[in-house]
């Protein structure tokens, strides 16, 4: 008799999944657009995920950990490196959205602003937009920004799923207990998928399971 996982799939099926999500993110992925307004934006087509989260939470080096790539997108130890919406197409079923990051205490106030104007405005108005990932640093408190950043997207009925980030830098301990924090927290969010994935753009952790995921949600294969 065929086994059921958690999510309702035979083990056939959730291995054809992840080999759908292994074969996409190992495939092509292209950067297309960058936005640094929004009558900028490139029109809306692909499913879109876009990669939210503060300033140095380590958006842009988990786009490279999932495809694979030392710099696709553009990361750095100083934060503030991503300035505008960069646009990524992979393999002509998904787009992925590298974002600035919020709450980088030593931007202009212009800068700062940007994410609840710009940043917020295209989260909110996109009708290609399948999926936010809400990025949080395993290491670190949850801040205020990032509280504020869910009350935004809740408030608007943005789906978003928050993805720990640098999860090999704490130990199993501090890591069970981040998770009941964020579960906790994602549970009083209608808009939050209450899944949360354990990730590190250094290790691999998580990979196959976020790849997995957001092949779910991509368009279907040309023919
Ligand atoms: P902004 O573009 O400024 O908003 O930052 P970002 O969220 O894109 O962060 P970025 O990917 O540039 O990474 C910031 C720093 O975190 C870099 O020094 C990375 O090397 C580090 N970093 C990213 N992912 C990981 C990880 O999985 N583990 C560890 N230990 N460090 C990481
Ligand atoms: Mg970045």
């Amino acid at each position: 008799m065929a086994e059921f996982s958690a999510t309702g799939m035979t083990e056939a099926e959730r291995a054809a999944a992840i080999e759908a999500g292994r074969l996409l993110f190992s495939g092509p992925c292209d950067f297309f657009f960058g936005a640094q307004t929004l009558g900028q934006l490139p029109p809306p087509g692909l499913p879109e995920i876009a990669f939210a989260g503060r300033s140095n939470v380590g958006k842009s080096s988990l786009i490279n950990g999932l495809t694979g790539r030392k710099a696709l997108a553009r990361a750095s130890s100083q934060p503030g490196r991503t300035q505008q919406l960069n646009f990524f197409n992979l393999g002509d079923r998904l787009v992925l959205v590298d974002m600035p990051g919020y709450g980088f205490a030593k931007a202009a106030k212009a800068v700062k602003e940007d994410w609840q104007g710009l940043m917020f405005e295209y989260l909110r108005g996109r009708p290609s937009l399948a999926r936010v990932m809400l990025l949080l640093d395993a290491r670190v408190e949850i801040k205020q920004n990032d509280r504020e950043a869910m009350t935004l997207l809740n408030r608007a009925a943005v789906v978003f799923q928050v993805v720990l980030t640098k999860c090999d830098a704490v130990g199993p301990r501090k890591l069970q207990d981040k998770c009941a924090e964020v579960a906790a927290l994602v549970a009083t969010h209608a808009a939050a998928h209450q899944e949360i994935l354990v990730t590190s753009s250094e290790s691999g952790l998580g990979m196959e399971e976020l790849r997995t995921t957001l092949a779910g949600l991509g368009g279907p294969a040309a023919v």
